[in-house]
């Protein structure tokens, strides 16, 4: 594995790798140290072009944690405000030596490009309404953590699948780990290409709730739709949205996931969000770990870097 662009491309083999991985590393995170040597001397370029929380401070805390240098690029600030391009922005950072780069854009299909400019590794932390590996290996870390395992565990993934790279991800990622994924949406909110997609869809929360395993709620994308996707946000949570009735309705071993960032009272309540039987806090520290596997497996070779 040279980059990390899809979770399309992950093998089962080298998928449980990740998970196998990030499991070990994950101790690091219970020590007063926290840091192993691992990748010093390498240098990762974080490279934002969309806002973020989450990854981006995950990112760069995975990073610092196995002893990387981390250069944290965000547009707003920097020449992209100026015009630049993506490819000039690229050879600037392979002029500096990046032995990996963390990307997020808007664009779909951004960190592909990106691929063919760099020669150190590239990272797709999200490109658009397409993809965002990482956030899925961090979810299937945390259903194998709650769960035991992924093998025929039914996942229901709910809401904005239109816009959602998670979900694509997700869906991907859990198909290749034996998985058995319903999309949950209205008409609107799917892509037309899911049919392509090796899942099942439903327009029917409440049908699906009591037949899941792991229920994964997402974020309406306000941010991404130029259009009427629904009647109101009232009409869509009503329908959509998982309230303490629903969350009753599932069955009593049955976790609920959110990538965040959640909107309270719009697509999950608070009390689902802050329940035991929630993992959204553990998705933060999983994505950590799940983080340092990836830039471990992609970095740590003799393929880059000065290798000591
Ligand atoms: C998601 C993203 O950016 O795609 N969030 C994340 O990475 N934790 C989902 C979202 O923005 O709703």
């Amino acid at each position: 594995m040279r980059h990390l662009l899809s979770a399309g491309d992950l093998t089962l083999d080298e998928a449980t790798l990740v998970l196998d991985t990030a499991k070990e590393l994950a101790q690091v995170g219970g020590r007063s140290v926290k840091k192993l040597p691992t990748l010093r001397g390498r240098t990762v370029v974080n490279l934002f072009y969309e806002d973020s929380t989450r990854t981006r401070i995950s990112f760069e805390a995975a990073a610092k944690r196995m002893s990387a240098d981390v250069i944290n690029f965000s547009a707003k600030g920097s020449s992209v405000s100026k015009g630049e391009s993506l490819k000039d922005t690229a050879l600037t950072l392979q002029a500096m030596g990046a032995d990996g780069v963390v990307i997020r854009h808007s664009a779909s299909g951004a960190a592909h490009r990106l691929a063919e400019w760099v020669d150190g590794a590239v990272v797709n932390a999200g490109d658009g309404t397409h993809e965002h590996p990482t956030q899925a290996l961090l979810d299937a870390y945390t259903i194998r953590e709650r769960m035991g395992r992924l093998d025929g565990l039914r996942v229901a993934v709910v809401g904005d699948i239109r816009h959602s790279r998670v979900a694509r991800s997700n869906v991907l990622l859990l198909n290749t780990l034996g998985a058995e994924v319903t999309l949950v949406a209205p008409p609107t909110l799917l892509p037309v290409s899911v049919r392509t997609w090796p899942c099942s869809v439903s327009y029917d929360l409440d049908e699906v709730l009591p037949k899941s395993d792991v229920v994964m709620m997402l974020r309406v994308q306000a941010e991404r739709m130029n259009a009427a996707f629904f009647p109101t946000a009232r009409e869509y949570s009503r329908r959509y949205g998982l309230d303490g009735d629903r969350f009753a309705r599932m069955p009593d071993h049955a976790i609920v996931m959110h990538p965040g960032p959640m909107i309270r009272g719009m697509e999950i309540s608070a009390e689902v969000a802050d329940s035991p039987r929630s993992t959204i806090v553990e998705q933060v520290a999983n994505g950590v770990s799940v983080r340092m596997a990836v830039l471990y497996l992609l970095l740590s070779g003799s393929g880059s870097g000065t290798g000591n």
